[in-house]
């Protein structure tokens, strides 16, 4: 951490109402710091305070990862300003589901794997960052927690950052914050969190869980601050949730593309995994979006291509200059363009996209490769099935051929469709959701299902597919400020 002392010490005259002394925030413990920001409005350079490595839990069985940076502006454009009353970003930088650490930050946006450049791999990272500078620039205070992460190994060999550990920090970081309303600066009460990929899932399963009481005692082990773990709105970025059912929802979208060496995945496995897919999306009774009645896999193609991809397609074409637009549609020739409005088939897109990225199936692999595997992983096994097709295939080994009795409970605590199900009343009632239409690295059911669940329980939501857009896009961050504007107002 440097030079600098930043660690929140209480002073003497604590009042008795206050977090206790570890977790009591040192309004004063700041730097301050000047970033230049690009807006859709020109450059503008921001003067911010800037709080570094703040551990959020009493007992932190690992600080480098259970620590928080805080930015808060004073000054945006040399105009001074007061954000003591603003929404408040809670940004992650988790990608892969792996450790995300802030403790070496030097400014806002400075967050993701030790060494790494931060943020998720496939452009995450970039993503997020402009997250949180146009946040900071619109006059936000940005809140960036790193979280433990699937690889941590303790001396001993055991793996104490699996599930549900990246959760259960997060929401111990929400917490903090909370108990430290009127030290923190911003509106504890609109906290709206981000993040993409793995932390996109993490940020919908902040959103979908909010005081859940099934991570008491995780939060009571790390000496969590004893305040609401609820969120007030929800951005997720391309959320690789609801794994233990993606497998299934991956063939349904995917099984026909060929992998990126030209091969066709197993079709026997592929199309077993599909028809899990017919059942659980049977299970879920959602209803779409678009008021054409349940959603299922037997209308699923049609409901993204008429709610989500054509219109996505529609969106970037009209953005086009004229010659681009002719050129574009040239080049791809299944896309009819008619009165303004892109059309066309769902094997057509599905060409189109071409290579699935993963392997079947793509996240409970038979042999434990995947990081999913590991993310499921405990004690000193590093990679456990969380499903149980996944382990009656196992050819890693397992002499069982059955998931671990505990996987179950690990699998509500990760997934946000079990909270969403249960109409958790603690959860966000606002949900921004966005997805590049070439993303395969889970099926592009997976957040149009988070939007249908929340949506079905009478919240906002605002889900828009990135077109030709692969994984980590955020094509409009400078929207997603105006929104957390709209919806925190
Ligand atoms: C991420 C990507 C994946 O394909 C996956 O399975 C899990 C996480 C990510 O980029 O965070």
């Amino acid at each position: 951490v440097g030079g600098l002392t930043l660690s929140a010490q209480a002073s003497a005259g604590t009042a008795p109402d206050e977090p206790s002394d570890a977790l009591a925030f040192d309004p004063d413990a700041y730097t301050e710091l000047t970033t230049t920001v690009t807006t859709d409005d020109g450059d503008k350079e921001v003067k911010y305070r800037f709080w570094k490595a703040i551990t959020y839990v009493a007992k932190p069985v690992d600080e480098t990862y259970q620590s928080l940076n805080v930015s808060v502006p004073v000054a945006i454009g040399g105009k001074a300003i007061d954000a003591s009353g603003a929404p408040i970003l809670f940004a992650n930088s988790v990608g892969g589901y792996m450790p995300s650490s802030v403790a070496d930050a030097d400014g806002i946006g400075g967050g993701g794997m030790p060494g790494g450049g931060g943020g998720a791999p496939g452009g995450g990272g970039g993503a997020l960052t402009s997250n949180q500078l146009l946040a900071l620039a619109a006059g936000y205070v940005v809140v960036e927690p790193g979280a433990r992460g699937r690889t941590l190994k303790d001396d001993d060999g055991a793996y104490y950052g699996t599930a549900p550990a990246a959760i259960v920090d997060l929401k111990a970081a929400v917490r903090y914050v909370r108990a430290n309303k009127g030290r923190i600066p911003g509106n504890t009460d609109r906290i709206v969190s981000a993040g993409t990929s793995a932390g996109g899932a993490l940020s919908s399963l902040l959103g979908a869980s909010g005081d859940s009481r099934i991570y008491a005692t995780y939060l009571a082990k790390l000496g969590a601050a004893d305040a609401s773990d609820a969120i007030f709105a929800t951005g997720a970025w391309c959320p690789i949730a609801d794994l233990e059912h993606s497998d299934g929802a991956y063939e349904w979208n995917w099984g026909a593309n060929k992998q990126s060496n030209g091969e066709q995945v197993d079709q026997t496995t592929s199309k077993q995994l599909r028809a899990q897919f017919a059942e659980y999306q049977a299970s879920l009774r959602l209803h779409r979006i678009d008021g054409h009645g349940t959603l299922t896999a037997r209308n699923y193609d049609d409901y993204l291509l008429t709610h989500y991809l054509q219109p996505s397609a529609t969106r970037y074409l009209k953005g086009l200059s004229d010659g681009d637009r002719a050129a574009y549609l040239a080049d791809n020739t299944f896309i009819a363009w008619q009165g303004g409005r892109a059309t066309f088939t769902w094997e057509d897109f599905l060409t189109h996209v071409g290579a699935r990225k993963k392997d079947a199936p793509a996240f409970d692999p038979f042999d434990l490769s995947s990081p999913e595997n590991n993310e499921f992983g405990a004690g000193t096994t590093g990679a456990r099935h969380f499903t149980a097709y996944g382990a009656r295939h196992d050819t890693s080994g397992l002499d069982s051929r059955r998931v671990a009795s505990d996987i179950p409970e690990k699998l509500d605590l990760m997934n946000p469709m079990y909270h969403l199900a249960r109409r958790n009343p603690g959860r966000s009632k606002h949900w921004w959701i966005r997805l590049g239409t070439k993303d395969s690295d889970t099926s592009l059911t997976v957040s149009a299902n988070i939007a249908a669940s929340a949506a079905g329980l009478g919240d906002e939501v605002d889900h828009l597919y990135y077109w030709d857009e692969g994984h980590g896009a955020n094509t409009d961050p400078a929207d997603f400020i105006a929104w957390i504007a709209e919806v925190t107002g």
